[in-house]
């Protein structure tokens, strides 16, 4: 059996999904990641005992964690070490989802594994603690989510320039949007191929400014007029810093079998799609 945690949030309904039947999921209300006693009693409910657990649990908000860290500690940093411990009491492997934001933007070409890791932001030190917690476990560290199930930054783009207004849009920080439903079907490969326990870099293939990405976005939607103009990270503050290239090297992972996630179009078109049929038609 396969254990979804986290299963309410954006990326564990698209896990859920791909696994169908073979998959359980747990959401923060039926299973808190950051309560000890809650974790230690996994698997020895009606569920059963899981092979694998799936970590999609976490506290992702990246710029209010500057002043809820101890929440976004207790989520991200000490749930994946009970989970460490539980899933050793069950003999259960584990996929634990980690994020660019544990490094600092500095490089120009595409981080690795053991690049060094320097977060800029909360989240991303609560993140690599997590990381640091987990005793034995394949942890995927991926980028700019977006999907169907969850507040997206494409779905925010779709939104407001269908409506006609205006979008200023960061240009110069350089990341890989990854679907959330291409990552699911990694995470399906990984259980399939038995990987070996060790961080892999999990993400979409395309890197881009979020500009590009915005401007991609409403293009696959259908919406061809939309007023999208470029600004400056400094025009656009926010709370907490985000590192200005977070471009992840997904090469580890393929030399251990698992294919290249497919292309921006194909992700978006299939995202597009699932929005469509989700509105109400007119
Ligand atoms: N979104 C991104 O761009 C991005 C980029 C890189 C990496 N990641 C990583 O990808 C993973 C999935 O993220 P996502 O985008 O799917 O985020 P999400 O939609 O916010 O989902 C996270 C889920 O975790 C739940 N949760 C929070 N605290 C919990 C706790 N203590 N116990 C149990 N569940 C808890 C949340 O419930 P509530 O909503 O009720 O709090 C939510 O359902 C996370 O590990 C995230 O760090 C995300």
């Amino acid at each position: 059996m396969i254990l979804v945690l986290g299963a309410g949030g954006m990326l564990g309904k698209d896990v859920l999904r791909a696994f169908g039947s073979a998959a359980t999921g747990l959401t923060r209300a039926q299973c808190d990641i950051a309560d000890p006693t809650q974790m230690a009693q996994l698997g020895m409910g009606e569920l059963g005992r899981p092979n694998w657990i799936i970590n999609c649990a976490a506290y992702t908000k990246v710029d209010l964690a500057e002043q809820e860290k101890q929440a976004a500690y207790e989520a991200n940093a000490l749930g994946p070490s009970y989970l460490s411990s539980a899933a050793a009491d069950l003999s259960a492997r584990v996929i634990h989802i980690s994020t660019d934001f544990v490094f600092d933007g500095e490089k120009t070409s595409p981080y690795v594994e053991n690049d060094e890791t320097n977060p800029m932001n909360e989240y991303g030190r609560t993140k690599l603690a997590g990381e640091r917690n987990i005793a034995s476990a394949i942890v995927l560290r991926t980028s700019w989510l977006f999907g169907a199930e969850g507040p997206c930054f494409p779905k925010t783009m779709i939104r407001v320039a269908s409506s006609g207004k205006p979008l200023r849009v960061v240009a110069d920080q350089i990341g890989c949007p990854t679907y959330t439903e291409d990552l699911a079907q990694t995470i399906v490969q990984a259980i399939d191929a038995n990987l070996p326990d060790g961080i892999y870099h999990a993400t979409g293939s395309e890197p881009m400014s979020w500009f590009d990405f915005a401007k991609r976005s409403v293009a696959a939607y259908g919406i061809s007029e939309a007023d999208i103009s470029p600004i400056r990270t400094e025009d656009w503050p926010t709370p907490a810093a985000r590192p200005k290239y977070s471009v992840l090297s997904n090469e580890k992972l393929q030399a251990a079998g698992i294919p290249q996630m497919p292309n921006l179009d194909s992700a978006l078109q299939r995202f597009t799609d699932r929005l469509k049929q989700s509105e109400p038609s007119a």
